[in-house]
């Protein structure tokens, strides 16, 4: 097959995980032999310092033109004052808004050899394996939100949760088909004893669930309840759906789980178009340009890639294979090895070349 790649570095360790993405889909379309043309973008803090735009016009054509998107991460503290223009991170949420992403899947998954790398006792972690469908496109981050100074100098800030109908059905359509092929049961995480928004979303959930998905058990679950049971009884979950903002923190909290940020990728598709996929990590700031920075997110973002939006499923799962391998040899990159011995970037990506070889 044929297809278009737009690689989004971005910032701080962005560019070091996408170069090791970018090595193992090389790698696995010359093993299969697809041809796959890449073109490479820039977005976020990058983006403004070169075009004053963490966006711009090119970037947002070419990944239009493509036939998936892998994007590192965006923000830095060089782009963190709150009287700038704009921000990083708004090229993110205006990459994810045009392009109708509106389904944020994270996958929460303990590997049997990273379960003594989590904070939580085995016996709790162990066997954990979470699908989360973060709506993407909506609620608190999409919703108005202005400011305002009062006659005595003070200010007032708001933002708004806001969903309709048709946002919350086909997020909950998603989960539901998502679910027949795994455990069948479907968790809706919402705040609906005190949200009116909340409300809705609850109602819908059931409606599409009993209507359309008989054959999947549901339940609800209170996001301040929902953020215990993750570290609580995190096996007894399958498929997650919930609102933008509580997605974004819970699955933030969910990446404790396999003991690292690091770990894990996400999936972001639409209706129809590319679908995006990058680490849920950050830029991390801290650590970028050292080469010690996790790639297997990003890798493993890579294998979501091939499954989702080229509907290469042999591919994606060799890829996982080959990252399930190096971590059964016991290489760790620093974040998992807990101060004992590490590899480096390059070396990681390296050694899932080598396995999917
Ligand atoms: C994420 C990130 C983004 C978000 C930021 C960088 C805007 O935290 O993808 O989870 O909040 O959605
Ligand atoms: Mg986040």
């Amino acid at each position: 097959m044929h297809a278009k790649i737009v690689l989004l570095p971005g910032d701080g360790i962005g560019p070091e995980v996408v170069a090791q993405g970018e090595r193992v889909l090389r790698a696995v379309a010359q093993k299969f032999g697809h041809s796959l043309t890449f073109t490479t973008c820039p977005i976020g803090g990058c983006a403004i310092d070169e075009f004053g735009d963490p966006l711009p016009e090119q970037t947002l054509t070419a990944c239009r033109d493509a036939d998936a998107i892998l994007l590192g991460a965006v923000g830095g503290p060089k782009w963190d004052d709150p009287t700038a223009k704009t921000r990083p991170e708004v090229g993110l949420l205006k990459i994810r808004k045009e392009l109708g992403l509106f389904a944020n899947l994270r996958p929460i998954f303990v590997s049997p050899y990273l379960v003594s790398s989590s904070p939580l006792r085995p016996e709790i972690v162990a066997g954990t394996d979470i699908l989360f469908f973060r709506e993407l496109t909506g609620g608190l981050y999409f919703g108005e939100s202005g400011k305002k100074t009062n006659p005595d100098g003070s200010e007032t800030a708001y933002s708004t949760m806001i969903y309709s109908t048709h946002e919350i059905e086909r997020i909950v359509r998603l989960a539901g088909q998502a679910a027949r092929g795994r455990k069948k049961r479907v968790t809706s995480v919402d705040k609906a004893n005190v949200l009116e928004v909340s409300r809705l979303w609850r109602r819908v959930f059931e409606r599409v669930m009993k209507d359309e998905f008989p054959d999947v058990q549901y339940e609800n679950v209170l996001v301040d309840a929902m953020a215990m049971y993750l570290v609580a009884r995190p096996k007894s979950f399958d498929v997650v759906v919930t609102e933008n903002m509580f997605g974004d923190i819970l699955t933030d909290e969910g990446s404790q789980l396999p003991g690292s940020l690091g770990m894990l990728p996400s999936a972001s598709i639409g209706a129809s178009g590319p679908g995006l996929y990058e680490p849920i990590h950050g830029s991390a700031p801290d650590i970028a340009g050292k080469g010690i920075a996790n790639p297997l997110a990003t890798i493993l973002a890579v294998a979501m890639l091939l499954r989702h939006s080229l509907k290469l499923e042999s591919e994606a799962a060799a890829i996982e294979q080959a990252v399930d391998r190096v971590l059964a040899q016991g290489h760790r990159t620093a974040d998992l090895a807990a101060g004992g011995p590490s590899i480096g970037t390059t070396e990681m990506g390296g050694l899932v070349l080598a396995e999917l070889a």
